[in-house]
């Protein structure tokens, strides 16, 4: 499939809801750039840690960000996260930096920086960058918007699934984990600055009985959808 005008795809929703994953599947169906924003929050909170920095030290993680710098690479295929030069990609995905990366995301300078950052790399380029406040603050202007929601259990099943397929050790069971995500939507949803929230003109889709090539279908349909009527 080949899209031909410039656009901004926005997709948000609560953890491990498959945004990552349908994001990727159509930035390489569309020769779109893909931008996980959530990569990002979780790079500011792996780079406080190795500073030893108070999760809410605002300034001082700041300090050590504009330091260390966050760059996301693709790498055969595969997006990679790197600071200080270091790739940090399964380091951000530990469960140490899942139980902090609200705090973190909720320090407001913290998101500016993040939103400019996001901006400036989404700049003339067709992408889709997926995150909790994509369509309502980074990309309000986005040509499609899409929200992905599924039930808190399918989403903690959806996470255990992935520790094993990267390799990632857990000693939690999926009601832990299912408890985790459910604290952490109820954060993101409750933060001052930029909550994870639908926005007015988003379509949102329920994931939950639905298979990945369904979601992907569905969402490169609307993109497709969008294209013809841009073009009218
Ligand atoms: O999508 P994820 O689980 O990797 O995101 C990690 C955290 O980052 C999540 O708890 C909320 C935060 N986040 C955010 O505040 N804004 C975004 N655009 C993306 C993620």
């Amino acid at each position: 499939m080949e899209i031909k005008q410039n656009m901004q795809v926005a997709i948000d929703g609560p953890a491990s809801a498959g945004k990552s994953t349908v994001a990727k599947i159509i930035a390489n169906k569309l020769s779109f750039v893909y931008i996980d924003t959530g990569a990002m929050y979780r790079a500011c909170t792996v780079i406080a840690k190795r500073h030893g920095i108070d999760y809410g030290d605002e300034e001082k993680i700041l300090q050590a960000i504009n330091e260390d710098g966050i760059e996301l690479k693709s790498e055969n295929g595969e997006q990679k996260v790197y600071s200080a030069g270091e790739d940090i990609s399964l380091e951000i995905r530990t469960p140490e930096i899942s139980a902090n990366v609200s705090q973190v995301s909720a320090l407001p300078k913290i998101r500016k920086k993040m939103v400019d950052l996001q901006r400036k790399m989404a700049g003339e380029v067709s992408v889709i960058m997926d995150g909790r406040d994509i369509g309502t603050t980074v990309l309000p202007n986005a040509e499609v918007k899409i929200f992905l929601i599924a039930s808190a259990r399918s989403r903690a099943e959806r996470r255990m699934l992935d520790f094993k397929e990267r390799g990632i050790k857990t000693d939690q069971t999926v009601e832990e984990i299912e408890a985790d995500i459910a604290e952490r939507d109820y954060k993101d949803s409750h933060r001052k600055i930029s909550p994870l929230k639908k926005a007015k003109d988003a379509i949102e889709i329920d994931t939950t009985n639905m298979t990945i090539d369904e979601v992907v279908n569905e969402i490169l349909m609307k993109i497709q959808r969008k294209e013809k009527s841009l073009k009218k």
